[in-house]
């Protein structure tokens, strides 16, 4: 575009936009005097305040002048408003009115159609006004590529035409539908932003939150997640297309682009999920959370994806928390009929224990935090290696086969189209989906329900020192009857899945085992049903929703009957013939389970299907010469895996006697 400079600052008279102008799904404008109230009753001090779903960052901006502040949201249009408003680089004023004023005075007529006009003509715009958005949006692209414009000055441009066209804009207020009725002659009105200086520098991130929060440190980290099913990329997807303006291809009568790459965790059935690792991950001092009682009736997409026992536990593993409640008319889609809500603030001062806890934690396994832990003990160790093994795997898997997957810690952590879980013992595999077929709420209660009938011990609720235990010795001397009348009744009834998985959550190491009569035969165990394993059971029930993954009671042999394709992977973990574990104590897994195996996967690699094999190679002083001369007669890759074992009663290291556990490939 050609055309010159013109200095008009007369133009605006005295307006502009601020930032907390906007109208915005789940917008915390009207509640910053309730989150100022806690932070003085509750004499908070602090430096630095993160605003991790800051959406319009009104929140952020409210300790703007106070403190230094990091504010971050997944949405690309709102990092360049956080740009515009917070950023420190420098901007020339003069030149920013000039621009403005030409684009609001642009002579249309002048230009050809282009990508706004053409797909968002008299939807949620007049044609002329996008026509108008359109000519702006490419000229602040174009200043930008020639250098005219610096980055920041990119974003304050790009701001004023969001606010500026979110005012004429034919909808209520979102951009899921554009209202059906003519639409007036609005004009676009871009005006100068009012911005606050501040001596902070502040940080300023378009990321997931669950990823930057492993990168930051705060004093206060204020969370402000979505609330239900609605994503804000479908609500917000015409602000994403100008802020990324690539021109992508609109779909359906909301002219919506592809947004895949965009959609948020927290919208999703697995927001619990992704709640809990974000609150491990948080170094602060305070936590605070906004989450709204939605309530269980009304409209199904408006339900909080996340429990309040979800939250409260999350956040009880980190510190003492408190729960502050007001009144609060929400802005909603319009859809939902509950609009007078109790806001509620979830407080967490963050204990001394939790910090050295999570200091420690990143210390020993930066990576292990990320992944879900079966509540079953059935293979044992598995999620400690998992960052090894998966590591290993290839990308874009079609189908992903778990061949002896006990507890699924593997196949419930992997990324693939589809995962297949098979296991021959049909307890696991029928426990694993009860898990995955009930939600949390129904399965916690049926455990609590069986504790109480049975008189097992809620040291969660009582304390060790009710039972006359401490964590040392542990609860097994109190539980030891109820637990031998709870296996006993399993055992007289071995459909009574609820059952069995009650026993697991008591018994020993939390195993699982069977004897030649098919009964369970494991002793009581030390713990009860703690927070860490309700956590597990929470994730695992989460991530076996959210995924495409199905479990099958099936013989490992079987396999050669299954349609395998070159883009599917097979991951296995046998048995060891070294026998380490207690479902091997009975000899059930032999020489010529072993050698069947080795003759399948050959005949795998043939066909070029890629497959990795966990194992022992050497345990206690032997070697396992049949693994060992087979890997050597076909190639595959040897991959030492470091699996520290001292800490395990089965799984034994002397100095002489070295264990080496391996994952062997085929590529
Ligand atoms: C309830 S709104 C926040 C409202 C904000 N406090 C305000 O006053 O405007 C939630 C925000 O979280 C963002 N979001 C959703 N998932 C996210 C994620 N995984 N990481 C970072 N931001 C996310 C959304 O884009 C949305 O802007």
């Amino acid at each position: 575009m050609c055309y010159t400079i013109e200095m008009n600052d007369a133009y605006f008279g005295n307006s502009t936009f601020s930032i907390n102008q906007r109208r915005y799904l789940g917008s915390k404008t009207k509640l910053l005097f309730f989150i100022d109230e806690i932070i003085q009753k509750e004499n908070i001090t602090f430096e630095t305040f993160a605003d991790i779903f800051a959406g319009t960052a009104t929140v952020a901006n409210h300790f703007y002048d106070n403190c230094k502040i990091i504010v971050n949201d997944i949405l690309q249009s709102n990092n360049y408003i956080y740009w515009a408003f917070f950023a420190k680089d420098k901007i020339d004023q003069k030149k920013l009115n000039a621009l403005l004023d030409f684009y609001n005075t642009i002579d249309i007529e002048k230009y050809d159609g282009n990508y706004f006009s053409q797909n968002f003509s008299n939807t949620y715009f007049d044609e002329k006004n996008a026509k108008q958005i359109g000519i702006i949006r490419q000229d602040i692209e174009d200043l930008f590529d020639r250098n005219i414009i610096t980055f920041r000055e990119k974003a304050y441009l790009i701001t004023s035409l969001i606010y500026a066209l979110d005012k004429i804009a034919n909808t209520v207020g979102h951009y899921d539908a554009y209202r059906k009725v003519n639409i007036e002659n609005k004009k676009l009105c871009l005006l100068p932003l009012n911005i606050k200086l501040s001596k902070y520098t502040p940080q300023i991130y378009c990321q997931d939150a669950n990823e930057l929060i492993k990168k930051i440190e705060s004093d206060i980290v204020y969370i402000d997640p979505p609330y239900n099913s609605r994503q804000y990329c479908d609500a917000y997807h015409l602000l994403e297309n100008i802020a990324g303006w690539k021109k992508e291809k609109v779909f359906g009568i909301a002219k919506k682009m592809e947004r895949g790459h965009l959609k948020s965790k927290y919208n999703m059935k697995s927001a619990g999920l992704a709640f809990g690792d974000l609150i491990d991950n948080i170094r602060a001092k305070y936590i605070l959370i906004s989450y709204n009682d939605m309530g269980i009736s009304g409209n199904l997409r408006s339900q909080a994806r996340i429990s309040d026992y979800e939250i409260l536990s999350a956040l009880k593993q980190k510190g003492e928390v408190k729960v502050f409640e007001t009144a609060f008319k929400q802005f909603t889609t319009g859809k939902s009929s509950k609009k007078d809500l109790k806001e509620r603030i979830f407080l967490c001062k963050v204990s001394f224990a939790a910090k050295e806890r999570l200091i420690f934690s990143f210390k020993l396994n930066p990576m292990a935090s990320g992944f879900v832990k079966s509540p079953l003990n059935y293979t044992g160790g598995k999620h400690k290696l998992l960052p090894q093994i998966i590591k290993f795997f290839p990308q874009n898997i079609d189908i992903f086969y778990d061949v002896f997957c006990g507890g699924a810690n593997v196949g419930i952590n992997v990324e693939a189209k589809k995962i297949i879980c098979l296991e021959k013992n049909k307890y696991v595999v029928n426990l694993l989906k009860l898990i995955q077929k009930n939600n949390f709420e129904y399965l916690h209660k049926r455990i609590l329900n069986i504790i109480k009938d049975f008189g097992l011990s809620q040291s969660f609720i009582k304390g060790y020192g009710f039972y006359g235990a401490n964590s040392s010795n542990g609860l097994g001397q109190f539980n030891k009857t109820a637990f031998l009348k709870l296996r006993d009744a399993f055992n007289n009834d071995k459909s009574k899945l609820d059952l069995l998985l009650t026993l697991i959550i008591y018994s020993f190491n939390n195993q699982i085992r069977f004897n030649a009569q098919g009964d369970f035969n494991l002793p009581v165990g030390k713990r009860d049903y703690n927070g860490s394993l309700r956590k597990n059971l929470i994730s695992f029930n989460q991530a076996a929703n959210e995924k495409s993954i199905s479990f099958k009671v099936c013989d490992f042999r079987e396999l050669e009957k299954i349609k395998i394709s070159q883009k599917d992977f097979i991951y296995l973990d046998p048995p060891y013939l070294l026998g380490l574990a207690s479902y091997n104590e009975l000899g059930a897994w032999k020489e010529t389970d072993e050698k069947d195996l080795y003759c399948l996967l050959a005949k795998l690699n043939k066909k070029g299907i890629r497959f990795a094999l966990s194992n022992v190679l050497k345990h206690k002083g032997k070697t396992n010469e049949i693994l060992y001369k087979w890997i050597k007669e076909n190639d595959f890759i040897i991959h030492k895996l470091n699996y520290d074992y001292k800490n395990s009663s089965y799984h034994l290291r002397t100095k002489n006697d070295e264990t080496i556990e391996v994952l062997i490939t085929n590529y």
